[in-house]
């Protein structure tokens, strides 16, 4: 009879007492969602103790450990210390808040362990199932093809791809960039992301072949001043392929007139893309959808469900007009990728013919449930009232006279400060000392050369009371900092 090997040379990860396992499991789902639940008692987030850190500095573990044991490790050295943005009071930067039903979807998912890179199986159908929607709510035709991606950076990148591949065809992707007589040239706002910028070095066109046009006092793209920087350069020589218009823009949530932009696009024969990270799915607000006519023209939209849809990190998502010509930008034919029309290989054409991924998550389940278990609309009251908090939020600050407003505000982000001789440095301190407080955490930006703090309402557990701590907290601060700057 042959023996049973001693415990610690398994070959399989599986564990050996399944009962054990399930309890242990049950025990780690409740702890998570008690954090959830419970959220408004915790501080929105809190600096990390050294001691903590330097646990994080250990070598890797070469014998096994009890799976409670490390649950325990996380549940006090890791959930206490994270970014905070499951809390109402969390206004940095633009975080979704995430919501159960997307949690849970996404240990169903890794429970599938599906590689969505390709094959013919029912998670691809989920993912093109979410593509349809979003090509129907976004009114692009059904030519229009779309993918999951880490977040709107990477849905920016490829879009820039396919714009460059429709520019100087297909033939570029084995000459590169380089290779040919076009000098390309792109453009895009003074208000844009920093990941445009990036995508253009990513995409081997550099940098200083995207044009920065100038916007107005609402963050907005001064489209006579593109009709102008796209005259000088056709006069030049150079070759304008690509305007980017921004939904939402990052400092403060303004929206590019993205019908003039497609109407320029058009008639300069550009590729129109939009960011759209957080204020494409405004789409579902009805009282704010109309601010984004002309989005249904672009050649390529990007976007997050994990932003303003409150889909868990991370989900980014890019849709293409014309799916013929966003496939020809990265399909790559492979022998070990051969597909066939029936068997596993089937199905094609497959996710990886659409962007640099090969092997991808299930992202699109946790999407589906969130959109399933809530609706679209009542994810679009959750986008208006976020909206609503933020005009809230103005008329405060309005209303305190140690407050001021740096910057309009269109959507969902507010920018404000506390007034004083020296503001810069007093509202840079107190975003940190906000931040440090555990009661609210927003970010701070630059606002035409003054610092600003920035709240930007995404999470749709955010409530007045919450505004009204941010509000309290930040005369508080800066009271303190007045004083302490006088003595
Ligand atoms: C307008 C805009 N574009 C792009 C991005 C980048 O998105 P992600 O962080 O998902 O890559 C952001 C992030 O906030 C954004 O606000």
């Amino acid at each position: 009879m042959a023996k049973t090997p001693p415990a610690d040379s398994r070959t399989s990860l599986d564990p050996e007492d399944w009962e054990c396992l399930r309890a242990q499991g049950h025990r780690m789902l409740d702890d998570i969602l008690d954090y959830i639940e419970h959220i408004r008692e915790r501080p929105v987030w809190q600096p990390i103790p050294d001691e903590v850190r330097e646990r994080f500095r250990s070598e890797l573990p070469r014998a096994p450990a009890e799976l409670a044991q490390v649950h325990d490790e996380f549940m006090r050295h890791v959930l206490p210390y994270a970014t905070g943005n499951v809390h109402p009071g969390f206004m940095g930067w633009v975080h979704g808040g995430g919501n159960v039903a997307g949690v849970l979807a996404e240990m169903l998912a890794a429970g599938l362990n599906a590689n969505l890179g390709g094959r013919d199986h029912v998670p691809i159908e989920v993912e093109r199932q979410v593509v349809e929607w979003m090509r129907t709510l976004f009114g692009f035709p059904d030519t229009a093809t779309g993918l999951f991606v880490t977040g709107t950076s990477m849905a920016n990148l490829i879009a820039v791809l396919v714009a460059r591949t429709a520019a100087l065809g297909a033939s570029v992707r084995r000459k590169g960039v380089s290779g040919g007589p076009k000098r390309l040239r792109a453009y895009t706002s003074a208000a844009a992301h920093g990941c445009i910028a990036q995508a253009m070095d990513l995409s081997g066109l550099g940098v200083e072949a995207l044009r920065v046009i100038p916007t107005d006092d609402h963050h907005r793209i001064d489209v006579g001043a593109l009709a102008a920087a796209i005259a000088v350069d056709r006069a030049e020589g150079a070759t304008p392929f690509l305007v980017v218009g921004t939904a939402g823009t990052v400092d403060i949530g303004g929206i590019d007139d993205l019908a003039a932009l497609a109407k320029v696009a058009k008639s300069e024969k550009l590729w129109f893309h939009v960011d759209g990270a957080f204020g494409a799915l405004a789409i579902l607000a009805p009282g704010l959808a109309p601010r984004l006519v002309g989005i249904e023209h672009a050649d390529s939209l990007a976007f997050d469900f994990h932003k303003w849809g409150q889909v868990p990190y991370d989900a980014g998502f890019v849709l293409v007009r014309d799916g013929r010509m966003h496939r020809s930008a990265f399909a790559s034919p492979a022998a070990y990728l051969r597909r066939e029309t029936r068997g596993l290989a089937a199905g094609s054409p497959w996710p990886c013919d659409f962007g640099p991924d090969l092997s991808r998550s299930f992202r699109a389940l946790k999407t589906w449930f969130t959109f399933k278990v809530h609706g679209a609309e009542r994810i679009g009251r959750a986008i208006a009232h976020s909206c609503e908090l933020a005009q809230y939020l103005k008329s405060r600050i309005e209303a305190t006279p140690e407050l001021e407003l740096l910057a309009p505000v269109p959507l969902n982000i507010v920018c404000f400060g506390y007034r004083s001789p020296d503001a810069n440095r007093i509202n840079a301190e107190i975003a940190i000392a906000l931040q440090e407080s555990g009661i609210v955490a927003p970010s701070s930006t630059t606002i035409e050369g003054r610092v600003a703090i920035r709240a930007a309402i995404v999470n749709h557990r955010t409530e007045k009371r919450d505004v009204d701590a941010l509000v309290a907290a930040t005369v508080t601060l800066g009271a303190a900092r007045r004083k302490s700057a006088a003595a």
